[in-house]
């Protein structure tokens, strides 16, 4: 297994982590840099719990490898300010039941208010299509979303 240092930008901080290129970002992220937010769901890029931003785009980081996502900036939801609107409109509307969907649903929420700033429930509905959350937290999700647009 070829082993080689990548570097990696995670939420403004340089990390040079010491994997295989093909290591899946999400394990980089939990395992080597302890950022546990984004978390292993299906492994097979299908249920969103993964999410991540990497510059402008939501990825899903149980199926995109260290080496594709060197030197990009990479933000998980630990990334994300305290007064950042969607972590504020996630506690005011007590989104999570067990929670282990949220940060994914959370990344997602924030890549489609970077892009539609006052999105319609079918265009949340739409964006958060893919990020599968057990409990069934939708309505709350969506409030959530229309809160965090305000
Ligand atoms: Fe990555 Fe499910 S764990 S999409």
């Amino acid at each position: 297994v070829h082993v080689a240092m990548h570097r990696l930008r995670v939420n403004g901080i340089e990390y040079d982590v010491d994997v295989p290129g093909g290591t899946p970002l999400l394990w980089a992220l939990r395992d080597e840099l302890g950022l546990t937010g984004a978390k292993y769901g299906c492994g097979i890029g299908a249920c969103g719990a993964c999410t991540s931003l990497v510059d402008d785009r939501a990825v899903r980081t149980c199926v995109s490898t260290v080496a594709e996502q060197a030197g990009r900036r990479v933000t998980t939801v630990e990334g994300l300010p305290v007064d950042h609107p969607v972590r504020r409109a996630w506690i005011a509307m007590d989104v999570a039941q067990c929670g282990y969907c949220q940060p994914g649903q959370m990344m997602a929420a924030v890549h489609l208010l970077r892009s539609n700033p006052d999105p319609t429930d079918a265009q949340i509905d739409e964006a958060l299509r893919d990020n599968v959350c057990r409990c069934g937290t939708y309505h709350r999700i969506r409030a959530a979303v229309r809160l965090a647009a305000r």
